[in-house]
């Protein structure tokens, strides 16, 4: 009997545990772009940035045409099309077509780096930390929260979602975008990753973050990269 009623209250408690770690959910880029002013505005160049725009009627329509798709039709509300145009599409607090967020549209910060609503709190905590007292934070913190570090994975549910990909995750809606298509549509994370168009462009971190995961071409992009334009908070 004794056993049981312990038994019990651990199930209880654990269940408590599990409950105080809450799901990260999508918020779009306002919560980052306030702090990360320069990404933001490199990003806001990209075609990522765009991509919602892409499904409008008469916009790219020779590749819509070669695709067999319709470049009359909008297909901006379109189930098959919008997972891969906008960010965060189906999961909580993502792009929603009937109540479209202007800071969900086009393929954002939170379509790389994962959906933000516990770690930009993490990256604020940080941030005071290390300018009162220089003590840094551990990236691990990071990935508990929902910080992607695993770009490759993230690329290819778009790039490589399409039948007969060599990504093992593939699953419909395909993009109707393939190199059997154009070869031009290959994707190679490699090259992809350093397309400082395509992505943003990158700036100093001062370092308060350490230790793993840190993914192989950080140190190369921090070599290159600029001193960052400090974001005022609203
Ligand atoms: C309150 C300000 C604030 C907000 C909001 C915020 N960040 Fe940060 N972020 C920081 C600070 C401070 C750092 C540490 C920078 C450094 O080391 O110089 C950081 C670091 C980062 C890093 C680098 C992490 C590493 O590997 O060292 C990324 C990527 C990042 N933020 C993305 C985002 C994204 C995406 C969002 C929105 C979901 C966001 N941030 C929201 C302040 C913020
Ligand atoms: C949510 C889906 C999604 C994710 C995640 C995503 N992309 Fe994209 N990407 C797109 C779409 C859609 C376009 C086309 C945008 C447009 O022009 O409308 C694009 C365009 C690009 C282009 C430009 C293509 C060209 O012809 O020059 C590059 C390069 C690229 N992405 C690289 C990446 C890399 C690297 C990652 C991961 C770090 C990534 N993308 C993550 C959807 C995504
Ligand atoms: C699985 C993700 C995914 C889905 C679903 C998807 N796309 Fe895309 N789309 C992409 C990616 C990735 C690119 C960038 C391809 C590149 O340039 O390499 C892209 C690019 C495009 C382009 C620009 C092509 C060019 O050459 O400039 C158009 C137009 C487009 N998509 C329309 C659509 C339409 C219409 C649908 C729905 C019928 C759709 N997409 C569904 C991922 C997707
Ligand atoms: C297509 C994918 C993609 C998108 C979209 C994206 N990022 Fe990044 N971001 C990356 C990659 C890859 C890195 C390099 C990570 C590293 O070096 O560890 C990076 C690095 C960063 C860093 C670290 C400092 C730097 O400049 O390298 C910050 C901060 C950041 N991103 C913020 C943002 C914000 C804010 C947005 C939206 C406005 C955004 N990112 C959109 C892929 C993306």
């Amino acid at each position: 009997m004794k056993v049981r009623v312990s038994a019990m209250l651990l199930g209880a408690a654990l269940l408590c545990m599990t409950a105080a770690v809450a799901q990260p959910s999508y918020e779009g880029r306002r919560k980052c772009s306030s702090c990360h002013r320069s990404e933001f505005e490199s990003w806001e160049k990209s075609g990522h940035a765009r991509a919602l725009e892409t499904l409008a009627p008469k916009v790219k329509s020779e590749a819509k045409k070669k695709a067999g798709l319709n470049p009359d039709k909008d297909y901006r509300q379109d189930g098959d099309c919008v997972g891969c145009h906008t960010t965060g599409w189906g999961r909580e607090g993502g792009y929603d077509p009937k109540d479209p967020g202007k800071y969900l549209v086009g393929v954002g910060c939170e379509s790389c780096h994962g959906p933000g609503s516990e770690y930009r709190l993490l990256h604020r905590k940080a941030g005071q930390a290390f300018e009162k007292k220089k003590q840094t934070t551990a990236r691990e913190r990071l990935v508990e929260a929902g910080q992607e570090f695993q770009f490759e994975e993230r690329c290819a549910s778009c790039h490589l979602n399409y039948e007969g990909s060599p990504w093992k995750g593939a699953k419909k809606p395909y993009t109707p975008f393939t190199p059997r298509l154009d070869r031009k549509y290959t994707f190679d994370f490699a090259r992809a990753v350093r397309d400082d168009k395509a992505i943003h462009e990158h700036f100093k971190l001062e370092g308060v973050f350490t230790g793993p995961p840190v993914p192989s071409f950080h140190e190369e992009f921090q070599s290159r990269a600029k001193p960052a334009a400090k974001g005022s908070e609203e």
